[in-house]
This record gives structure tokens, sequence and C-alpha cells, in this order.
């Protein structure tokens, strides 16, 4: 696997913490990059990404990802390769859940970047979701509001999934 980047806020509470057990179960091989600071240059260090990203504001991304998204709304990111997680809530935000997710991987795509790590939705319960595909998610939804037990497991599942989809 090539050198991979997991770029998420430091100072976000489930979504760092969610971090730790995807960095644990690489093993430690991921650089872990903040959010808050990463430059464009920074970012062509690498050509595998893990976001992390919650939703907040019923249906958008946090305001501190607000500086990097216009250097990606015109970065080239072909050969790039992307897997997300989304922090959510279904019970409490039904017709946004992790819709972050789908915001920003839509935003990679149209720059010319792979999104992989899809998840199926059996299992979650609500309404609608910009990260929704068919009977995927765009990566992996994670609540710890609701499923909080479901969180380690099936970060570990999907791991092992990304070790096999990430060149
Ligand atoms: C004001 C507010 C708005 C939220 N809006 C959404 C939403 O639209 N969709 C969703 O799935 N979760 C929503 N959530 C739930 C958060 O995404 C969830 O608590 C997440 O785990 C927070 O992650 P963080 O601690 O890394 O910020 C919202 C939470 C708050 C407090």
């Amino acid at each position: 696997m090539k050198r991979t980047a997991i770029l998420y806020s430091f100072n976000s509470q489930k979504t760092a913490r969610a971090a730790k057990m995807v960095q644990e179960e690489f093993g430690g091989n991921l650089e872990e990059v903040n959010v808050e600071e990463i430059t464009l240059n920074k970012f062509h260090d690498y050509e595998n990404f893990i976001l992390g990203v919650p939703t907040w504001f019923d249906g958008e991304l946090p305001n501190y990802w607000d500086e990097f998204i216009p250097e990606l709304e015109e970065a080239d990111l072909k050969g790039k390769t992307f897997a997300l997680y989304g922090a959510g809530d279904q019970k409490g935000y039904p017709e946004n859940f992790v819709d972050a997710m789908g915001i920003l991987a839509e935003l990679l795509e149209k720059r010319g970047g792979k999104i992989i790590g899809f998840v199926p939705n059996e299992g979650y319960e609500f309404e609608s979701s910009k990260a929704l595909r068919g009977n995927y998610f765009c990566g992996l939804p994670l609540d710890f509001e609701n499923q909080a037990r479901m969180v380690k497991p099936s970060i570990n599942r999907w791991v092992e999934q990304l070790k096999r989809e990430f060149d």
C-alpha cells in the first residue's frame, strides 16, 4: 500500500476517536494530518487518503473544512484514491444522515479522485442521505449516538476491506 494519510480535524471529538481506531487497525502506518492546517502542497505528498468528517448544521460539513474545500474544488485529483468515514446521528438527523460524506465524495470525484470503501446500507435506519449510492454508502457511517457498540467492529471490517482496495 502506498503512503497513506488520514485527514481529519484534530479538534473533533468522535471523528478523532474513530481516526485513532482506524490508525490502530492499520498498525500505526497512517500519517495523521490535521484538516485545519493542511496546505495543498502537503496534500500532494500523498496518493491515498482516508478522510474523516462528521455532519453538522443539518447536512453540512463542519466549518473547519471551509478553508480547504475551495482548494480541493480547484485541485487535480487524478491518480488519488480516497476512503471516507462519516460520523453522524441517524435518529437525531434522519433526513441528513452523514450527508457531509456524500458532499465530500461528490466533490472529490468531480476533480478526478477515485472513491473506495463503499459499505452496504443494511443495519442503518434513516430517511435520506447524500452519502447513499443505491444500496451502498460511499464510505463508512459511524453513529456513536445510537450504535456505539458497532463502531469498533465496523471500523475493523472496513479497514480489512481498505487493505484490499487501496493500491
Ligand atoms: C448541531 C448539530 C447538528 C448535527 N447535524 C447532523 C446531521 O445533519 N446529520 C447527521 O448525520 N448528524 C448530525 N449531527 C450529529 C453529529 O454528526 C455526530 O454527533 C458526530 O458524531 C459528531 O462528530 P464530532 O464529535 O467529530 O464532531 C449533528 C450534531 C449537532 C450537535
